[in-house]
């Protein structure tokens, strides 16, 4: 087995059909399909070298306007998972280097680990000489345990599939990133930590009276959604992004114990948007594992948007995206 390095860089998502809800632990398979948007402007970039010389992994992180730091605790042992689970297809027992660089504020209620981890298990299956379908690459990124990972794997505009089992649980590109100028303008209200882990709350989920009814609205949601980027609906869209996003945060605040996501600026912009759209100038809020507010908007208007959050003073910055590319093998490395 050649041991290698390879360097991968994968965008952030956000999804406009929420992943809530894990049906098996163990293999990250969730209740529902998602669906989402590839980020342009929020990426990881993970070099993987693997080393005969190592007698364990090494993992160095370099977050956005921090130090580099070596990961420890569970982070750490996320990481070892995951390169395990690529090790295992390669049957080789090889320990490696890794080395994470995130271009955005990990605090700004952008998921950054489906970046990390959808460049570190494209990096890691490079490093080793594998050769994976893009749908076996998703497959393995989701059982990462960042379930929405798998979806920064594919192009663009993306819809994670799921019939139940592990080989069918994986994400597809339904348009790519050129199809439809959407922006989606990050309000960050609070940069703090968020309080309970996507992770618990995946398991609690089901605790909720309101979850059965969540699932059968969302295959409802998943084809309007899939039928408003098709057509550029934005209207259509957003509708959906609101009342997934509702409906995700209704189980969360009615699970066994329950979460509190939403705090006075969540609901500051939200009324916000809603007075926005009687004017004419149309944002729709999706919110993910915390209390920052993402607005779907036309790119054309993402300015003016950014510019009116600003001005709230719930709001301590924004940032803008559009649509961008999955996962991508670098061939000359930038760092590392
Ligand atoms: C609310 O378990 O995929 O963002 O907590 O970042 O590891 P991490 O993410 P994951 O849960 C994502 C939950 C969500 C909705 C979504 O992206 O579909």
């Amino acid at each position: 087995m050649a041991a290698g390095r390879a360097t991968a860089i994968a965008p952030a998502n956000i999804a406009f059909v929420k992943y809530w809800g894990v049906q098996d632990a163990a293999l990250t398979l969730p209740y529902n399909e998602s669906i989402s948007m590839n980020l342009d402007r929020c990426l990881t970039t993970t070099t993987v070298q693997f080393d005969g010389r190592l007698d364990a992994d090494e993992v160095v992180l370099k977050l956005h306007g921090q130090a580099e730091q070596p990961a420890r605790g569970r982070p750490l042992e996320r990481v070892i998972a995951q390169l395990d689970r690529v090790r295992a297809l390669a049957a080789t027992q090889i320990r490696a280097r890794v080395h994470s660089t995130n271009n955005f504020p990990s605090d700004a209620g952008i998921a950054s680990s489906a970046a990390a981890f959808a460049a570190l298990t494209t990096a890691a299956v490079a490093a080793l000489g594998l050769t994976l379908s893009e749908q076996e690459l998703s497959v393995l990124t989701r059982r990462s345990g960042s379930g929405s990972a798998c979806r920064s794997i594919p192009t663009g505009f993306v819809h994670w599939r799921n019939d139940h089992t592990d080989g069918g649980s994986y994400a597809v590109s339904v348009a790519p990133p050129e199809h439809w100028a959407l922006a989606d303008v990050v309000a960050v209200v609070d940069p703090g930590v968020k309080s309970v882990t996507s992770a618990d709350n995946h398991r609690l989920a089901a605790t909720s009276p309101y979850f059965a009814v969540r699932l059968q609205e969302v295959s409802g949601r998943i084809q309007q959604a899939l039928t408003a980027i098709r057509d550029h609906d934005l209207g259509q869209l957003g509708a959906v992004c609101e009342a997934d996003a509702v409906s995700m945060h209704v189980v969360a605040m009615t699970a066994q114990p329950p979460t509190f996501y939403w705090n006075a600026g969540t609901l500051a912009v939200i009324h916000a948007l809603r007075q926005w759209r009687n004017e004419g100038l149309f944002g729709y809020f999706t919110i993910d594992a915390g209390p920052n507010v993402h607005v779907i908007c036309a790119q054309a208007d993402a300015a003016e948007l950014e510019h009116r959050l600003q001005a709230l003073p719930e709001v301590q910055f924004t940032i803008a995206n559009g649509p961008g590319p999955g996962v991508r093998i670098v061939v000359d490395e930038p760092h590392a």
